[in-house]
């Protein structure tokens, strides 16, 4: 015990310097070691705010010999991504501008909302990575990895007959969203991974269950800006066929639909007005 202990501290005051290496079975205690509750411990020791916990965390995942197979994907405005054989871990980072409290109630809260989301997702067999694992601690993720090509950059390596194929799957996919009462909160072309012919959709950290018909039309008006500002040359045309089939999948979709129109009335009301 107290050289699993003296272990564990030492790692802790080296894990940035990387300066010791340990072996494989060692760092494995590590990890468990420092995400069991015990981490509190070494917190007030070491007076460890969540920002080094998670760099510390991070650092401990990388010392291990699975690590090595992994690596950074993406640095979003809200996580970083790290990809691992099968698997995405999404954590995310403490920011700094924000108040420290409430900094960490966002990254916990928006942890967890996007972990339920993926499973009720998975329940109602939607076409998204599944959740592997969550952590609110660290606020991370593990997810399923998709391995495929973002629609951003796909879109424009298709053909026209596979680009209109791929408009349908998005409002299929839409309309089983907004069925399932989930808004997704931040769709774009950039939040959607295509797989051979397969649509899935990911980033679920704004996601939320909602029976409103507003939600549901200010949901596609996120969308149709950012595809029209992404996708200018192929807008409105191919924006306008994930619209037809949304409303040919979605039994409410006219309701959402007449909305929407209000909802781009009021923006562009607000855009004249400065207001
Ligand atoms: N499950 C996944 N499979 C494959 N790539 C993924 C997956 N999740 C995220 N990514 C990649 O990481 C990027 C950022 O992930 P995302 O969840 O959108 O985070 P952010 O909130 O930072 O936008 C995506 O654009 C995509 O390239
Ligand atoms: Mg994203």
């Amino acid at each position: 015990m107290v050289s699993i202990l003296f272990l564990a501290m030492q790692s802790l005051s080296n894990v940035t310097t990387s300066a010791i290496k340990y072996s494989d079975i060692e760092l494995e205690i590590i990890v468990h070691f420092t995400k069991s509750k015990r981490i509190k411990m070494f917190s007030s020791l070491k007076s460890t705010n969540d920002h080094e916990y998670t760099i510390n965390t991070i650092n401990l995942y990388k010392q291990t010999s699975h690590f090595n197979r992994m690596h950074q994907i993406a640095q979003g405005a809200e996580a970083v991504l790290y990809h691992d054989d099968k698997k995405i871990i999404k954590v995310r980072v403490p920011k700094r501008y924000r108040h420290p409290e409430l900094d960490k109630q966002l990254r916990t809260q928006r942890t967890r909302r996007e972990a339920k989301i993926l499973e009720t997702l998975q329940k109602a067999q939607f076409s998204s990575p599944k959740l592997i694992k969550v952590d609110d601690k660290t606020a991370t993720l593990e997810i399923e990895f998709i391995n495929g090509t973002i629609v951003r950059s796909a879109l424009n390596n298709l053909s026209n007959p596979k680009q209109k194929t791929l408009m349908k799957s998005i409002g299929a996919s839409i309309a089983q969203l907004h069925q399932h009462n989930i808004i997704h909160g931040d769709l774009t072309t950039s939040n959607m991974i295509i797989n051979k012919d397969q649509l899935h959709l990911i980033d679920f950290g704004l996601s939320y269950t909602s029976l409103r018909v507003e939600d549901r039309a200010v949901d596609l008006h996120v969308l149709e800006r950012a595809f029209e500002s992404t996708h200018c040359e192929y807008y409105p045309e191919l924006f306008n066929l994930i619209i037809t089939e949304y409303k040919k999948q979605y039994k409410e979709a006219k309701e959402v639909l007449d909305r929407l129109e209000k909802v781009k009335e009021r923006g562009r009301y607000k855009a004249k007005n400065g207001s």
